[in-house]
């Protein structure tokens, strides 16, 4: 079978199950205080579950630099060897401090998408973000000012600014930010954590929100691309420095940190697939819930290709699963 034919079958639905095990492993951290501990297992999770995968895969996207949390590490190969090669993003846990902590909002997310067309953030640690729904999509640019965004956010969807909702991460990095925001009249959510579930959210109405804003992870970025690839939203972006020798060393390596990314810079695809379950309870997915028999969780899977959005709610049962799964949903708990 060619690549191209072993990328016609739906990974979305296999790579559910990798992140549905990592979401497990790292819920029943939930609120421990132990960001690492978490991080761990929700990681060896994931690495046990994506070998179950058949794909020749190369991970593009890993996490652990910005704060050296375990991680499935750049360039690591995995998936079972077999057709198609594809880049991969994993983010074991979007959102360690609301998992360690017991607050909302964690996911464990993959994204997967045709060998090479991942955006490779290199030394660039952070980006400047703004994401929209596919109402708005075409009509904001990275390149305006805050209060321009709303507008056109508003005229898009039909809406007066005082209805938009911007979500923007609570930091200092963002005090103008969000002091122009309320000028300019807009409503804003601001969130402790997790800009991946906050920029998926502006395109998934029930969630009231109708644009991401402000600097987040560039790796958090591209994983939000392959969502809003599949859901009919964009996300735009800009290397974000934090420090002069971070700006030389991006420019070393041959980034332009003035140049805006569009969702097509950051995955490069029409064929990406995207999965994430919710870890902890959020506006987007329910967390991980157990009972007697094992756990609910609630997960998306989509695929850029068919546009197709499925939203997963499925019961585990750990009794049936121990005695042949060869992903560790239970072993996880007993660590
Ligand atoms: P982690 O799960 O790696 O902690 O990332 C959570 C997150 O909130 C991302 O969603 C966001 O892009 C990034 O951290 C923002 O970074 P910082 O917390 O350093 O402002």
């Amino acid at each position: 079978m060619s690549n191209q034919e072993s990328l016609d079958r739906n990974l979305a639905l296999e790579l559910v199950r990798v992140t549905e095990s990592a979401a497990i492993a790292a819920s029943a951290w939930m609120g421990r205080g132990d960001k690492n501990g978490a991080d761990g297992a929700a990681v060896e999770a994931m690495r046990a579950a994506l070998r179950t995968v058949a794909m020749d895969g190369v991970v593009v996207i890993g996490e652990g630099e910005k704060d050296e949390a375990p991680m499935l590490f750049n360039g690591e190969r995995i998936g079972d060897g077999s057709a198609p090669r594809v880049d991969i993003a994993v983010d074991p846990i979007e959102g360690t401090t609301p998992t360690a902590l017991g607050r909302g909002n964690a996911l464990s997310v993959i994204a997967l998408s045709e060998e090479g067309s991942m955006f490779d953030p290199g030394p660039c640690v952070y980006m400047e973000k703004l994401a929209v729904g596919p109402e708005a999509k075409g009509h904001v640019s990275i390149e305006w000012s805050a209060s321009e965004n709303l507008k056109a956010v508003a005229k898009a969807k039909g809406i007066p600014v005082s209805e938009v909702t911007a979500v923007i991460l609570d930091r200092d990095r963002h005090s103008a930010l969000i002091q122009e925001v309320r000028e300019a009249g807009a409503r804003i959510r601001l969130i402790s954590d997790g800009d991946v579930a906050a920029a998926i959210s502006t395109a998934w109405e029930s969630s009231g929100a109708d644009i991401l804003l402000g600097v987040g992870g560039t790796p958090e970025g591209v994983v939000a691309a392959a969502a809003l690839l599949s859901m009919g939203g964009e996300i735009q972006g800009r290397l974000w420095p934090r420090t002069e020798q971070e700006r030389n060393l991006a420019i070393a390596a041959g980034y332009d940190v003035t140049k805006t990314l569009y969702t097509s810079d950051l995955v490069k695809s029409d064929n990406c697939f995207f999965a994430a379950t919710g870890i902890t309870d959020g506006e987007l997915l329910r967390g991980v819930h157990f009972n007697a028999k094992g756990a609910i969780t609630q997960s998306l899977v989509m695929r850029s290709k068919s546009g197709t959005v499925r939203q997963i709610e499925a019961r585990h049962n750990f009794a049936k699963l121990s005695v042949y799964a060869s992903i560790p949903y239970v072993q996880n708990l007993q660590n």
